[in-house]
């Protein structure tokens, strides 16, 4: 596997006179990559049909030139002005019923046939000018970021429909799967079913169940479309920037269209805006970043790409978009970079290479200043350059430890948390740091993963629905599993099944109820630690393994799988989680607070986290450090 370094780089922000000695201290500085061009259309195309390559073979030609490797994006994120002269309807329009205007970006539908014949013929004009002459590609560039993946336009509603006739073949079908005699709410014709929004009150779950599929589904034909085309030009590998803690379209559906999966990485941003902490954590992390939720996305990536990803943008210096962008402790920069080798990245881009002084972003660091000075990560990543030159290979480590993520889920309980607090990020976020906080390497897999054969332990906190597939699996599988809350709670349809859940193999277990709670009504578990949100009271006759203090039993097993009826707090998950390690036989190590681990193929990582040194094991491990070993063979 090879590890390399790049950097963004907007060759069309600055004089062309510039481009030479950029390419050439990018260089020096040990990077490798450069990606190029995703916002650049108004200067490829600056008129419908009228293209200006000059510039960008004489940039592309800079690059190479200087022995820089090239990611060439698709500008589709950013249609010049003139395309809303060509398509005015193209807007999305919020749930509002708002168009949402030109003037920044992503404004799109991607429902829009009109808009995606534009993309199609500018994706067609560059995959066959450059597909030889770039060495990987980008499309577009992150879906969903500005909450674009919804959209209520007249473009969505057609098409909306047409899948639903697809989906359901006869208005009945569609009023009994959704249950549409409820409320007088059935149809006699796909064309009478509007889009879940501006209702009374709620619309019908299913109804908004089948929005977010079909939702999800026009994202990966829309990137289907590019890549296909991308390929009958090009041998290089396709790659897409995801983001992070973003679920509103299926990333497993987008990954089997790529040949790597990349993700943009602001771990400070991160801190400050997507993650719901208490003060002290955000005070303690506030210049390092959550320990846990880079390493969390650089595996659910692993997985995405099937084991082929990369950051495509990573965080340098202070941000502009977060409430509060605080500058990185010096030292992050590697690190953040470490860690994604350490997880098994190909390539860690910095964003971005030089400030740019004008425009939304003039706040937001680069590895120069907007005077083309060093800015302080510069010196990091050349440090991380030479150290990945004098580094033997490491290879992406298997883990004991395989958590199920399924983006329907995400979906499933926003549209019916059934308590403010049910957010299946945050549910199997926490399940993720424990595993951390016990020096365990985790594997993240998609929910309908056939095979679980090369994980000891396999967990499924909150899976909505669980496919077939793995139900079997599960049947089958001879290691520990741990499934619940809320496992197989409902029918693809958004129903809840009757038999009752959960439904699992051998498990003689029905769900009689369940409760949601305010995250100030703890329910303590007999055996330590509390549930928190929400519980169930299971009946049946599986063996009870733990009770909560009332009576409820709390975690029911059959042989090797495990049913949880709550969503339980740090102390009670980092318990369960590690008797259930122990039992399989993996060796658990508590870390201390900020310090955490990972497993290569041939080596083990440590990362501080920490604003101040760490003992572990006889070594001190600075701020911000990172350390090394040789795995035992
Ligand atoms: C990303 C985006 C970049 C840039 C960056 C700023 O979301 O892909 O274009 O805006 O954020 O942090």
């Amino acid at each position: 596997m090879n590890r390399a370094l790049g950097v963004c780089y907007y060759p069309e922000h600055w004089p062309e006179e510039w481009w030479e000695t950029d390419a050439a201290r990018m260089r020096e500085a040990g990077l490798t990559w450069v990606r190029i061009g995703e916002f650049a259309w108004s200067r490829m195309e600056p008129e419908p049909g009228r293209f200006d390559w000059d510039w960008l073979d004489r940039a592309i030609a800079t690059l190479r030139g200087a022995g820089l490797k090239v990611v060439l994006g698709t500008p589709t994120a950013t249609p010049p002005r003139w395309m809303l002269e060509r398509h005015p309807d193209m807007l999305a329009v919020d749930a509002e019923g708002r168009p949402r205007g030109f003037g920044s970006r992503r404004h799109y539908d991607f429902s829009h046939a009109g808009y995606r014949a534009e993309c199609a013929r500018i994706v067609e004009a560059l995959a066959r000018r450059y597909g030889r002459e770039v060495q990987a590609w980008q499309t577009d560039n992150e879906y969903a970021c500005h909450d674009t993946v919804l959209s209520y336009s007249p473009a969505a509603l057609a098409a909306f429909r047409e899948w639903l006739a697809r989906r359901y073949q006869s208005p009945q079908a569609l009023n009994r799967a959704w249950g549409n005699v409820f409320w007088s709410m059935e149809y006699a014709s796909f064309d009478e079913i509007g889009l879940p929004n501006l209702t009374v009150t709620e619309a019908n779950p299913a109804h908004r169940m089948a929005f977010r599929r079909f939702a999800s589904e026009q994202v990966a034909s829309f990137n289907r479309l590019q890549a296909e085309i991308i390929r009958r030009h090009s041998d290089a590998p396709v790659a897409h920037n995801f983001m992070g803690r973003i679920t509103d379209f299926d990333h497993w559906a987008v990954g089997a269209d790529l040949e790597i999966a990349a993700w943009d990485s602001y771990p400070l941003g991160f801190l400050s805006d997507r993650l719901e902490f208490p003060p002290e954590h955000r005070r303690r992390f506030v210049r390092q970043g959550d320990p846990d939720f880079q390493a969390f996305h650089h595996d659910l990536y692993r997985a995405v790409g099937r084991g082929r990803w990369w950051i495509m943008e990573q965080q340098p210096g202070p941000v502009n978009w977060a409430p509060w962008n605080p500058d990185p402790l010096p030292g992050m920069a590697r690190l953040w970079a470490w860690e994604a080798f350490a997880h098994g990245a190909e390539a860690v881009c910095f964003f971005r290479w030089r400030q740019a002084p004008f425009a939304q972003e003039q706040m937001h660091a680069g590895l120069l200043r907007p005077d083309s000075e060093p800015a302080p990560a510069l010196a990091e990543a050349a440090q991380v350059a030479r150290e990945i030159a004098d580094m033997p290979e490491t290879g992406t480590g298997r883990s004991p430890v395989a958590l199920v993520f399924d983006y329907e889920s995400a979906w499933a309980w926003s549209i019916q948390p059934q308590g403010r607090d049910f957010d299946y990020f945050r549910l199997v976020f926490a399940w993720y740091r424990s595993l951390r906080r016990l020096g365990l390497s985790i594997d993240i897999i998609p929910p309908d993963t056939a095979d679980l054969s090369a994980w000891r332990v396999v967990l499924a906190p909150g899976v909505a629905t669980l496919p077939p597939a793995f139900l079997s699996a599960l049947g089958r599988h001879e290691g520990h599993a741990l499934v619940g809350p809320r496992a197989n709670s409902k029918t693809a349809e958004f129903a809840i099944p009757v038999p009752l859940p959960p439904n699992l193999p051998g498990l003689e277990a029905t769900v009689a109820r369940v409760e949601s709670l305010p995250p100030d009504i703890p329910v303590p578990l007999e055996a330590g630690g509390q549930v928190l949100h929400w519980r169930e009271k299971v009946e049946g006759s599986a063996e009870v393994v733990e009770r909560f203090d009332d009576g409820w039993p709390a975690i029911l097993r059959h042989g090797r799988l495990r049913y949880l009826a709550g969503w339980p707090d740090d102390e009670a998950l980092d318990r369960i989680l590690g008797t259930l390690a122990d039992e399989a036989g993996l060796a658990v190590e508590r870390m201390p607070e900020g310090l955490r681990q990972r497993d290569g193929t041939t080596h083990r990582f440590w990362f501080n986290y920490n604003a101040v040194p760490v003992e572990w094991r006889g070594i001190t491990i600075p701020p911000a450090g990172v350390h090394w070993a040789p795995l035992d063979p």
